[in-house]
């Protein structure tokens, strides 16, 4: 199992993050528990920003929330200065609740409700990615009721087909995200969106996936979109000042996954756009991304308790925990492969072939189908899931009437929580005994 930042085997042989026993942390917050190494997520981030830049042109990095997101990870994206991507009313109320700074969020989605793009305009937030024309509308007549302008940049689809599940693919000539640059009317569109009173167009967004390993995908999408842009400014006369790359930068799950490091994969983005601005020559003047699994999927760790080994007649052993598709739905959704140790046997190199199955009633209900833990695990063991920082939490749900787990940050020996543990009370909240 590979540990990243500051999670290690500590003097005690346990499993320790942030300096924080994770025996203990269990021992105070129960399981499951989704723990997130918050050194490892601000090293990441000045990583990124430090890679991240040009003399040519301006950059910006927004967090894209969706990955993971509660009002205390909105704090630490402003205490790193980036910006903050969300999807929905959801996500952007969450902002503006924790006192994010409005005029760093774009706001994304391929059918914004009127609710959602009127508290947008009403927040000021700084861009609005367009993703269809239907869209156009509204935003127009919001805008116009409103007496406010709107910056927006369009969501194109540069039909790249990056190499990744295809439920995860954004991108391709059937996507249902964005307008294809291949589309007869895009030109038509642009015109329209460059002469509203009502809206600033600033330019292109895109974004071909996620978990993407080779970054020749990014740059195939840059070379499309900065030969439209060329396109635009002889044929049309309009200058497009900012091309937004969205996220996708692939993570380590499993054994065999060989992720470039981050730093890299931006630096070689950068270098392009910079070769793309010199050779065009079309006034471009900032180049932003979105990532969003590459900042928080390693520094998550899920912790579980060991409730039953079962050995079936089939020869398959289930370790069964305490939680499951309901704290991490990636395993049933995607057939994500995630990698497993036992807290306190973390080094034990005797193992066998365990499947890590939830106690959710669905047999699909499964977070490693091909795992390996030590022969010593018995009941009463904690188990540590690596990697689950990402797209766990926020697409966690109440199946089965399960609670969901809390969220806590660990860092310098101290855990602090993030999200508290839902309640029993929490799962009738909503509901009511109507007459019969
Ligand atoms: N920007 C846009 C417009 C996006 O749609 C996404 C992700 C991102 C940025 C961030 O991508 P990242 O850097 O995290 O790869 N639930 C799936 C992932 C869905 C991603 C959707 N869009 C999963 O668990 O793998």
């Amino acid at each position: 199992m590979k540990l990243f930042g500051t999670s290690k085997v500590n003097e005690k042989g346990n499993l320790s993050i942030g300096g924080v026993d994770t025996t203990e942390l269990v021992k105070e917050f129960k399981t499951p528990l989704y723990v997130m190494d918050q050194e490892f997520i601000e090293t990441t981030i000045d990583k990124m920003k430090k890679a991240f830049k040009s003399s040519r042109f301006n950059t910006r990095i927004a967090y894209a929330g969706k990955a993971f997101l509660s009002t205390g990870m909105i704090k630490l994206v402003e205490s790193k200065g980036l910006d903050l991507d969300v999807v929905s009313g959801g996500e952007l109320y969450t902002a503006y609740k924790a006192g994010f700074p409005m005029n760093k969020v774009h706001l994304h989605g391929n059918n914004k409700l009127v609710n959602e793009i009127e508290m947008a305009v009403d927040f000021g937030i700084d861009t609005i990615v367009v993703d269809n024309e239907d869209e156009i509308d509204k935003i127009e007549r919001i805008c116009r009721e409103k007496g406010k302008k709107q910056a927006v940049l369009v969501r194109i689809d540069p039909g790249i087909e990056a190499h990744t599940h295809h439920y995860i693919k954004t991108s391709g000539l059937t996507s249902k995200f964005g307008i294809s640059l291949f589309q007869d009317n895009l030109f038509d569109i642009i015109k329209r969106l460059n002469d509203s009173e009502w809206i600033e167009f600033k330019g292109f967004h895109t974004h071909i996936g996620s978990q993407i390993f080779q970054s020749a995908f990014f740059i195939f999408a840059l070379d499309e979109i900065f030969k439209y842009l060329d396109k635009l400014k002889k044929e049309l006369g309009i200058v497009v000042h900012t091309v937004n790359m969205g996220g996708g930068f692939g993570v380590y799950y499993k054994e065999g996954d060989d992720p470039k490091p981050i730093e890299e994969v931006l630096s070689e983005i950068i270098t392009y756009t910079e070769a793309m601005e010199i050779k065009y020559q079309i006034g471009f003047k900032e180049l932003c991304i979105e990532p969003g699994r590459s900042i928080v999927g390693n520094a998550g760790t899920t912790l579980y308790e060991v409730g039953g080994i079962k050995e079936t007649v089939g020869g398959k052993t289930y370790v069964f925990i305490d939680g499951g598709m309901s704290d991490n739905i990636r395993t049933a959704l995607y057939q994500a492969e995630y990698e497993a140790g036992v807290v306190n046997k973390i080094n034990d190199t005797d193992v066998k072939d365990v499947t890590l199955a939830g106690k959710l009633c669905e047999s699909g209900d499964i977070i490693i189908e091909k795992g390996k833990l030590p022969k010593s695990t018995e009941v009463g063991d904690i188990v540590a899931v690596t990697t689950t920082g990402a797209y766990c939490y926020t697409m966690s749900s109440n199946y089965n009437r399960m609670m969901r787990p809390a969220v806590v940050f660990v860092k310098d020996g101290k855990a602090k929580v993030a999200v508290k543990r839902e309640t029993l009370d929490d799962l009738i909240r909503n509901d009511e005994i109507f007459e019969l």
